[in-house]
Order: C-alpha cells, then sequence, then structure tokens
C-alpha cells in the first residue's frame, strides 16, 4: 500500500490531497490496545504448506445463485507444528460455510466433533475446527482442510475482499468487473486462511469466468484453461511461497493489455479497460527500467523468483488505495497508473513513476520477505517508500527524487512525528482497525527516512550489502526487525565502518522502537570555536511534557568560511543528551544536518540564526537548496512550538522575499498556510496577513511566470504548480487574472488549459464565473477520459460559491456519478474551493445522514466528513454544528468524533486570535529582535560582542 495522506483518512493513500490541503490538524485517531486484543492472532500450531482456491463469480443471479455472490471451495495442505492439537483455527469472514472436512496424509477423514464440528468465530473472524473426542493432530503430519462455502462479491472496493466496480465504456454502457484487495486483513473474506504476513505458502488459483468474459487476471499466468458449459474454468500457475494478502484476481467482460514490452523472458505488461487504449506508455516506460535498477541493487532478479514469473501491472477503475503489490499483477487506483499526454498534470505523472517504483520495490520487500506480523509494517513499507523515490531517481535523475524525498517524505515524518501521540515504527496492533492505522504515516515516512539516514551513516556499499545479506537470509520467510539488524551488523563488520564503541544494532533498535525524534540545540562560541550540543525530544506543543529520550543521533555539519555541502559522511555520533565539538574560531555561521539526510530538527542560539539569516539573504553564500529547505520547514516549527520567536523566525524567512527554489518554496507555503489558516476568523488580520504574503510571493511569482515553458525543469513546474494555487487562493490580482482570462478563453475558444495550471484557473474560472461556468466544467469532467483529470475538475468543481451549483455538485457525491472512493474528498473540495459553502455542507448533511453513511462506506470516512467540515466552519456554524450533533448523538454515527473537531476548530481560532498581532508585526520585518527564553544562551553576550 502506498501512502500520501496522512492527516485525514485511517485508509492510506485513498485520497489525493496532500496534508498543506487541510486547515486543521486533525490527529490520527489513536487506536488503544486493550488487554485481551491479542485475540485476533492466530494460534501458532499450524504451518500452511499449500493453498488451493477456487471460485465462481455470479453477476447475476441464476438457478439458486444470489447475484454479486460467489462459489468459494478451498484447499488448504497444511502441517502440525505441535502435538496434541485438537482444534484447528484459521481465519475467516465469508458469507456462509457449506461444508468442510480434514483429512490425513492417506486421505482418510479425521472423525470431527459430533455437537460442535466447527465454530464460526465472528468478531474475530475466526472458524475453529474441533476434532472427535480423544483425536489429536500429529505433529509434523501433513493435513488437508477442505472447506465449500459462499462469498460475498462486495458493492465498492473500500469494503476490500472480492468487491465489484465499474467503467463507461465506449459504447457508452455501465459495465462491471469483479476484482479482490485483501491487503492487509482480508484475504479471508475472499478464503478461510491464515490472513496473517507471517504465514507462508503457495496458492494455486482457480477461476470459473463467464465464457462470453475476457480471461481473468491473476498472480500468475493460465496454465490451463477448460470449457464446461456457459463458463471457462481458468487454472492458473502456482504462485511463489507467499503471504495470503497477496493473493488477486480481476475478473471482467473486457479488460485487456495496453501496453506489452513484448519480452518473454522478462514480461511487463499494462492492463486496464480497453477505452484507455494509448495510456499505459509511460507506465512501461519507467517500469522495465526500474524493475533492472532494482535487480541490480538487491543483487537479486526478480524474473527467478519463482517459475513463471510475470510482472503485471493493472488499472482499475475502483481501488481503495494509490496501488496494492499483489505479486505478479500490481493493482492501481486508475490515475496512478494511467497517463495521458495533454491531460495528466506533471505531479501525476511523476506519481506513476515513484508509485510503480514503491510497488516493484515490494516485490523484495513486502513479497520476498514480509514483516512477522504488522507491528512492523514499516520493514514493508519503509523500504517500499524509500525505493519509490531512490529506484526511481536511478531511473530518471532529472526528475530530482532524492532531492524531492526531503521535502515530500521526511519534512513530512517530521511534521508527524512531533505529535505528543505519535507511535514508534514499531508499535503493537491487533484488531484489523488497528492494524489498519498502522498503515499510516510513521511507517512509510519515518520508516524511508530512517533508511535514508542510515545509508549516510554507514556508507552505500554497506548499506547495500546489508539489504542483500537481509534479502537473501529471509527470502520467502517472514522477518523480525532482529533479523534486520543482525544483517546490517554483519556488514558493517564485515566493512569495518563503525568505531568500535558504535553498535548498531542498538542504535537502529532505538530509533525503531522510540516514538518521535530529538531537537538539536546548537550553541557556539564564536571566540574559541567551541560547540555546545544539547538534544531532546522535540514536540510540536509547547505544553508536552518532555521526555528522558536520548536518540544516537550522527552529526554532520558546515561552516561559513569553508562550507562543504558534499560531505554527507557523520563526522560525529551523539550518543547522550549533550557533546561538544569544537570548530576552528571564527566569526560564521555553522549549519547542521547536511542536506537534511538525518531525521532532526536544528535549533541555533540567536546571533547564530542571524548570520543564518544574512547569508541566506546574501546570494554568494551559496547556502544549499536543501538546506534553506530544512531552515524554512524548522523555522516554522520551532516557532510553533515556541523554541523561537516569531520576530526571529521571520528575519529569518524574509529571505523567501528575493527566493525563487521550488525546495525553499514547497515548505514556506505549507507554513505560511498553516499561520494563514488560523486567521481565516479574522478578516482584518487576514487581509493583512495576504497582503504580506503577495510580497512574499512577488519575486517567485515573477520568476516562474504563469505559463509553462518547454523543456523546463519537472521542479519549476512543480513549484509554479503549488505557488500558483496558493497565490490564487489567498487572492493575489495577477494570479486571479491571469487565471480567469485562461478560463474565459477555454470555454469561449476551448483554448485548452495546460494541465499544470488547471488546478487554480479552474478554480479561479468558477469562482468567478456561476452556474454556467460550473455546469461547463461538470459536463467536461462527464466526458473525460482520464482519471486524473477528473480528479483535477472534480476539486475544481468544489471551487463554485453558486448555491445551485453546490446543490447540484451535492447530488452528484450521492450518484453513480462518483465513486465511492472519491466520495470524502468531494466533500472536502467543496469545502476548501470556498469556505462559505460550509453552512451548505452542514445543512446538507443534516438532511441526508444515511444517504451520506451509504455512500462513503467506510465508518471512519464518515467521522473525516463531520471533522473536515468542522474545521472549515465559522463559530455560527460551529455553534449550529454542535448543537444538531448533541441533539442526535444516538443517531449520527461518529457524533463524538464530529463534537471534538468542533473543539479542535475552536482552539486553531483562539491560537489565531491569541498570536494575530504577534505574527503580523514579525512577518512585517518592523519589530526588533526579542531573545527567545527557550534556547540556549551560555556564550551567547560573547558572540553579540563579536559582532
Ligand atoms: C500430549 O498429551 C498427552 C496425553 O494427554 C500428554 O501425555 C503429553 O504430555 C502431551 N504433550 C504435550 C507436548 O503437551
Ligand atoms: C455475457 O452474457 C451475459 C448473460 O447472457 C450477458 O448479460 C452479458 O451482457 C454478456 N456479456 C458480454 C460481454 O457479451
Ligand atoms: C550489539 O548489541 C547487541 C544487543 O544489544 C548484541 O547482541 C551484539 O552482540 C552487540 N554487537 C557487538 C558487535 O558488540
Ligand atoms: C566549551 O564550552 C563549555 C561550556 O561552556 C566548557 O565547559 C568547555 O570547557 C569549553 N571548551 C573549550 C575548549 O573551551
Ligand atoms: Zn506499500
Amino acid at each position: 500500500m502506498m501512502t500520501f495522506f496522512r492527516k485525514l483518512a485511517l485508509l492510506p493513500v485513498l485520497l489525493t490531497l496532500v496534508k498543506s490541503d487541510f486547515p486543521l490538524d486533525i490527529e490520527e485517531p489513536i487506536l488503544r490496545n486493550n488487554a485481551g486484543d491479542e485475540i485476533y492472532r492466530l494460534p501458532e500450531d499450524l504451518d500452511p504448506i499449500h493453498i488451493k482456491v477456487e471460485m465462481t463469480p455470479y453477476f447475476e443471479a441464476e438457478d439458486n445463485k444470489e447475484a454479486f455472490t460467489f462459489d468459494g471451495l478451498v484447499e488448504l495442505t497444511v502441517q502440525a507444528v505441535k502435538d496434541n492439537v485438537s482444534s484447528l483455527v484459521i481465519h475467516e469472514n465469508v458469507r456462509e460455510i457449506l461444508a468442510l472436512t480434514v483429512t490425513n496424509t492417506a486421505g482418510v477423514p479425521l472423525a470431527l466433533d459430533l455437537l460442535r464440528p466447527f465454530e464460526r468465530i465472528r468478531e474475530h473472524h475466526f472458524l475453529k475446527i474441533n476434532l472427535g473426542e480423544g483425536i489429536t493432530l500429529v505433529n509434523s503430519e501433513i493435513y488437508k482442510l477442505s472447506i465449500q462455502y459462499i462469498g460475498n462479491i462486495n458493492e465498492t472496493p473500500l469494503s476490500r475482499g472480492v468487491f465489484r466496480g465499474s467503467y463507461k465504456g465506449s459504447d457508452g454502457k455501465i459495465h462491471w468487473y469483479a476484482a479482490s484487495h485483501l491487503q492487509p486483513t482480508n484475504s479471508r473474506q475472499f478464503f478461510p486462511c491464515f490472513d496473517e504476513p507471517g504465514f507462508k505458502s503457495t496458492f494455486d488459483i482457480i477461476v470459473n469466468r463467464p465464457e462470453n468474459f475476457t480471461q481473468t487476471y491473476s498472480n500468475m499466468a493460465i496454465k490451463e484453461e477448460i470449457s464446461i458449459g456457459n463458463r471457462r474454468k481458468e487454472i492458473f500457475y502456482t504462485t511463489p511461497r507467499m503471504s495470503a494478502y497477496l493473493v488477486t484476481v480481476h475478473i471482467s467482460e473486457e479488460f485487456t493489455v495496453i501496453a506489452d514490452n513484448n519480452n518473454a523472458a522478462a514480461s511487463y505488461r499494462i492492463l486496464a479497460r480497453p477505452n484507455a487504449q494509448g495510456q499505459g506508455e509511460y507506465a512501461l516506460q519507467v517500469g522495465p527500467p526500474i524493475t533492472r535498477w532494482l535487480e541490480e541493487y538487491f543483487d537479486i532478479p526478480y524474473y527467478t523468483m519463482a517459475e513463471n514469473m510475470k510482472n503485471d501491472q493493472i488499472a482499475s477503475p475502483d481501488w481503495a488505495s494509490g496501488a496494492t503489490e499483489n505479486w505478479g499483477l500490481v493493482s492501481y487506483r486508475e490515475l496512478r497508473l494511467l497517463y495521458e499526454e495533454g491531460e495528466t498534470n506533471a505531479l501525476d505523472k511523476m506519481t506513476i513513476g515513484t508509485i510503480t517504483a514503491h510497488e516493484l520495490a515490494h516485490k523484495w520487500f513486502g513479497n520476498l520477505i514480509t514483516c512477522r506480523w504488522w507491528d512492523n509494517v514499516w520493514i514493508n513499507e519503509g523500504f517500499a517508500s524509500y525505493f519509490e523515490y531512490f529506484a526511481m531517481d536511478g531511473v530518471d535523475p532529472a526528475m530530482e527524487l532524492e532531492d524531492q524525498f526531503n521535502i515530500r517524505y521526511l519534512q513530512s515524518a517530521l511534521s508527524s512525528d512531533a505529535s505528543a501521540s505519535t507511535r514508534a515504527l514499531k508499535h503493537t496492533v491487533n484488531s484489523p482497525a488497528q492494524v489498519t492505522g498502522h498503515f499510516s504515516g510513521i511507517s512509510y515516512t519515518k520508516g524511508a527516512s530512517f533508511l535514508l539516514m542510515l545509508k549516510h551513516f554507514l556508507g552505500e556499499s554497506t548499506f547495500k550489502k546489508a539489504l542483500n545479506y537481509f534479502l537473501v537470509e529471509r527470502a520467502y520467510q517472514h522477518a523480525f526487525p532482529s533479523d534486520l539488524f543482525s544483517s546490517f551488523e554483519k556488514a558493517v563488520e564485515v566493512d569495518n565502518v563503525l568505531s568500535e564503541n558504535l553498535n548498531i544494532s542498538q542504535i537502529m533498535r532505538y530509533w525503531v522502537e522510540e516514538p518521535g525524534y530529538p531537537v538539536l540545540n546548537v550553541n557556539v562560541d564564536m571566540a574559541n570555536g567551541n560547540i555546545t550540543l544539547t538534544q531532546e525530544r522535540f514536540f510540536i506543543s509547547p505544553s508536552a511534557t518532555q521526555t528522558q529520550q536520548v536518540w544516537p543521533l550522527p552529526l554532520t555539519f558546515t561552516t561559513g568560511n569553508n562550507p562543504d555541502w558534499n560531505n554527507l559522511t557523520p563526522s560525529h555520533v551523539m550518543l547522550g543528551r549533550t557533546m561538544e565539538i569544537q570548530k576552528d574560531p571564527g566569526h560564521e555561521w555553522v549549519i547542521f544536518n547536511v542536506q537534511q539526510k538525518g531525521i532532526y530538527r536544528v535549533n541555533y542560539d540567536t546571533h547564530t540564526w542571524e548570520m543564518i539569516a544574512d547569508a541566506l539573504k546574501n546570494k554568494d553564500s551559496n547556502i544549499h537548496h536543501l538546506n534553506k529547505a530544512q531552515i524554512v520547514d524548522d523555522v516554522f516549527a520551532l516557532m510553533r512550538s515556541e523554541r523561537m520567536s516569531y520576530d526571529l523566525g521571520f528575519k529569518v524567512l524574509d529571505f523567501l522575499k528575493e527566493e525563487t527554489n521550488y525546495y525553499s518554496w514547497f515548505p514556506a507555503i505549507s507554513g505560511f498556510s498553516w499561520l494563514r489558516n488560523r486567521f481565516l476568523h479574522l478578516p482584518d488580520t487576514l487581509r493583512q496577513f495576504d497582503e504580506i504574503l503577495y510580497d512574499f510571493l512577488d519575486a517567485v511569482i515573477k520568476d516562474l511566470g504563469y505559463d509553462v515553458e518547454v523543456g523546463e525543469p519537472l521542479t519549476r513546474t512543480l513549484n509554479r504548480f503549488t505557488v500558483l494555487s496558493f497565490a490564487c487562493d489567498i487572492g493575489h490580482e495577477g494570479c486571479v487574472n491571469n487565471a480567469i482570462t485562461k478560463f474565459n478563453a477555454l470555454v469561449a475558444d476551448g483554448i485548452s488549459v495546460n494541465p499544470n495550471l488547471r488546478r487554480h484557473v479552474f478554480c479561479q474560472g468558477l469562482l468567478n464565473g456561476g452556474l454556467e461556468a460550473w455546469r461547463f466544467l461538470y459536463q467536461r469532467r462527464l466526458n473525460s477520459n482520464n482519471q486524473a483529470d477528473e480528479a483535477a475538475m472534480l476539486r475544481s468543481l468544489g471551487c463554485t460559491t453558486n448555491e445551485q451549483a453546490i446543490q447540484e455538485y451535492l447530488q452528484m457525491i450521492l450518484s453513480d456519478d462518483l465513486k465511492a472512493q472519491d466520495s470524502v474528498n468531494a466533500f472536502t473540495f467543496l469545502l476548501m474551493g470556498n469556505r462559505g459553502n460550509a453552512k451548505i455542507v452542514l445543512q446538507f448533511v443534516k438532511d441526508n445522514v444515511e444517504s451520506i453513511v451509504k455512500k462513503v462506506v467506510l465508518p471512519t470516512w464518515f467521522a473525516n466528513v463531520l471533522s473536515n467540515l468542522a474545521a472549515y466552519m465559522d463559530e455560527d456554524g460551529l455553534n449550529d454544528m454542535e448543537q444538531w450533533l448533541r441533539a442526535n448523538q444516538a443517531s449520527v454515527p461518529s457524533a463524538q468524533t464530529g463534537l471534538s473537531a468542533i473543539v479542535s476548530a475552536r482552539a486553531n481560532m483562539r491560537w489565531g486570535s491569541d498570536r494575530a498581532q504577534t505574527v503580523l508585526r514579525a512577518a512585517r520585518g518592523s519589530a526588533t529582535v526579542a531573545v527567545p527564553a527557550t534556547v540556549l544562551l551560555l556564550t551567547t553576550s560573547i558572540a553579540l560582542m563579536l559582532r
């Protein structure tokens, strides 16, 4: 699974939004572990060896079969690994169990308990098969468990398991298909099994599809086909030994191969609905080179991982996450795989590349070796997320993904890991809801950032060596973090890269088992070159209680008189709370965390900050773009956590007024948006703050211009994309006028808008236009044949302020014109597009609770609708919403979540009201710098004398 999205949904990646899109920080709900939760785990008395699943789907009712169900037959070959096993417990969450038998190796059935041959323990999704009185399994003997059952084809992919989806064909008709999405805990809906990542077996999949359908796609190719009546039995080759969540099928009338490398020895194909023909070329262009890059990096070839390996990628119009790494048949939401020139924007195109790299990296980290249990899902997701950027970077360096990793992943890790309620990479989970919750920001972003830090600490060749040891050692098995630590220990020893007093296992373990990360306080004595360092946990909340944690921290730094931005090998490792480092004496700035490869923030004494501020403004100092990005991101966080005054912070940020670089602006826009979102209820402050922001934005907008230039670097296009969206959103006159002109030219003369400008052009067009403009774009969305473009238009449709258009938009959310997977986003777009819409949305929610609950499918999603609503509401609206929720606590699901979101919304407003004047004054830059109390000031007086 892939995630970009942290604040809103429990199910990752779902949505196409990024964190800075949201006005409020919505904490991920903390799923507490209750005593007795371990009951969700299977006993370890059986080892599955081979599983054969045969399914017959019904798309229409026939005989005594209901439509959208399937007949299932599963045969599990298991080995007893304990003595005295008198009952067999496996997972199961199917519709109905019809019959079951247990036989021994000789094929002789074992007697089952007469009264209760089996029990379905629904709460924990267990199937418990009770052997007859006095009968037990014999340790290391093999048994066969056969179960005949009926399964459901769920209405949407959000329910996971086997589900149905649809698309409009070129004939204009709706076509249905069925597919499966089993990760992480939904194989049990498809077939009774051992539904934990640590249990591995080979699988034989058999599908009896309707004769007039096209061939079924599964993990493996079809080995044999037989026609039986109006059905065709398709028998697939045996899979590699793998976890049950990696099984998949895709059954349809007409899905087909839309791009193919035609290489029998190393097949790579893109599959999709036939009317997406032509949109698979980009995915095909990147996939095979990424595969080769990974094969070389890990020194383990892909196509020999098992016999008959293939490497298909399928675009599913309906998919609950971004993509899922099913072995041999990776499934993607359409917009994450299909590219259409002139319609898909550069960010979505880049994401096709990076997601492909993520899913392909899973073939080694996730599929070949798999975390023993989901408490360490970072072993799957951290590695996949790391290679998502670094493998794609190896294939297309022009995307600058090594650098983009910092602003999109590392800084995002620093943000999600700064709350008091954050979890460690290793985090105990048991129930399916807890498991799903741990597929969250930390496992992806911090996991990947940790690997990056490790690579620079040990050097890439040792890092590679360790990964190879790990993969070879644990191939086709599950792995614990301790297996990974041992591999690193071995590689470190062979390469002799660490000094004696450092134990890599212990260092890694600390980072994996401890939540949070440190801020490094740096105090420089300019006179003698004495640098005093202290570390403590960084909390974003100024009132959080400090802990005793001390991280083993590899350090890099460089200095103003002798800057070196390219030496990324740590010169020191901080093991205690404080440390002293000696540099040459001299009046100069120092900057720690060169190119920000380490997971820590840095705060300096005031004088050093002032020197850094001057250096940033002086183009000759050539501060590395990644350190500028680091400083911007750190400064916003340090101001928020009250470790730095707003006056000093804005003094440092002042360089942005002349800055045009993408890497500086990306964190800047997130930081400015965060502040601005707290002033939304203060019209006067907001107007003044916006004036200040226009001033900040002037230089970068002038540099970027309002049009995409042919052949420009990707990051310039991305910079324009984010900067102009922000500028237009806050009413920057030049941006707004240019956007309206472009929109009008599209409406009047059909002049196409570059996809990289559509977000703000369409939004401003609708804000400025009335119902007609809205209907124009609505129609354009209905006619689109590209999901990325549709998603972009959906977002813009939410920008309208026209009451009739808003009503039509809300009706659309409930209609079949919008897939369930986009429903929560659709609500959010309407709020983001125009905050004034919130009250209308509230009324709609009040009037349509039941239909909305049904449309969004998942209870957590309905909770998200309520939380987002609160986030955009003014005080009147909040009162209204609060009264409604209080009066209907029994009937409105997640009413409590809604009520706590109201509390957060009010706290955010209070935050803004309390600090408006301070922030405005600081942002204007007119104030003198006040010395912040929380910074270490041991030697400041000496430093100031040397000024
Ligand atoms: C299995 O059961 C038998 C008889 O009850 C007992 O003697 C034996 O110790 C048990 N073995 C184990 C490993 O529990
Ligand atoms: C396949 O047959 C079913 C039942 O006869 C029919 O409803 C469906 O439209 C057919 N599909 C195709 C692709 O011909
Ligand atoms: C490192 O520490 C681990 C346990 O904390 C220990 O098992 C291992 O032997 C140590 N390695 C070295 C090289 O001292
Ligand atoms: C560096 O500063 C610390 C703290 O002021 C002091 O204890 C130490 O002696 C200094 N070291 C040198 C070499 O001046
Ligand atoms: Zn993943």
